[in-house]
């Protein structure tokens, strides 16, 4: 794309008449979004992004709204090489916090290591900076890079799933992913080629997490018509 065709896709025409760029851009972007859901990293296979699809990923990130402009956010990727060393991490985490643990529970702590082909460690970082812009505020921040990285991955045709845990909380971990005071393990990110088709999950109503200051609104359908009535549009 040019520069100038660039530009243009950024500046809404004046005369607010619905310009087909606009459309159509709208419509990629929904159906991308729409489109993302989570697929089981147990149904994420080879092949992983190449390195042209994983650098679209990671830059996806860097374009995320960022208060000061702090980075409070970092991403590690974990590499085929390293992660019996994850999976050690997760059995030894698993072993401090339950001493019951059994055979099974420990085999099914190190197969989460090995699931999906591309894993990234999400780093969140509360203290760098300006202590005024908070943890919510990083925090925030950083679910932004990470959904840029979910839709950028499902625009290039991968599947994907955030993955969480009690091992994100534990020392081994902190230790192997090499975290400073105030760095804090949010999730992975685990991206591939999905093996399995997944049912939809049902997306909430407008009215679930929508309302209008000042406004009744107890259906969809109102909450819609007080928006676009003609005086109500900012
Ligand atoms: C920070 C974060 C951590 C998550 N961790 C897990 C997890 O450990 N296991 C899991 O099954 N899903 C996890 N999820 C995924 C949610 O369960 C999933 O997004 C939700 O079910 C909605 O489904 P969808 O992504 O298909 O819309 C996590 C989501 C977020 C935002």
């Amino acid at each position: 794309m040019s520069s100038e065709s660039n530009v243009a896709l950024h500046q809404r025409p004046s005369s607010f008449e619905i310009d087909e760029a606009f459309i159509d851009r709208s419509r990629v972007v929904g159906d991308v979004i729409q489109t993302r859901q989570t697929v089981r990293p147990k149904r994420l296979a080879r092949p992983a992004p190449d390195a042209t699809q994983l650098h679209n990923i990671l830059t996806a990130a860097g374009a995320a709204p960022d208060h000061g402009q702090l980075l409070p956010w970092r991403f590690v990727i974990v590499p085929e090489s390293q992660r019996a060393e994850l999976a050690d991490t997760f059995v030894q985490s698993l072993i401090e916090r339950d001493h019951s643990a059994t055979n099974e529970h420990v085999t099914r702590a190190r197969e989460k290591a090995y699931r999906s082909p591309l894993l990234i460690l999400v780093v969140v970082d509360v203290q760098r900076g300006d202590s005024e812009i908070d943890f919510f505020e990083r925090t925030l921040s950083a679910g932004c890079a990470v959904q840029n990285m979910l839709l950028m991955a499902t625009a290039l045709g991968f599947g994907s799933a955030l993955t969480s845990g009690k091992a994100l909380k534990a020392e081994a971990l902190r230790e192997l992913f090499g975290l400073q005071d105030g760095e804090h393990a949010l999730c992975f990110i685990n991206i591939g080629t999905v093996t399995s088709p997944t049912v939809r999950r049902r997306r909430p109503s407008l009215i679930d997490y929508v309302s209008v200051l000042g406004k009744a609104v107890d259906t969809t359908e109102t909450l819609l018509s007080k928006l676009t009535t003609r005086n109500e549009i900012p």
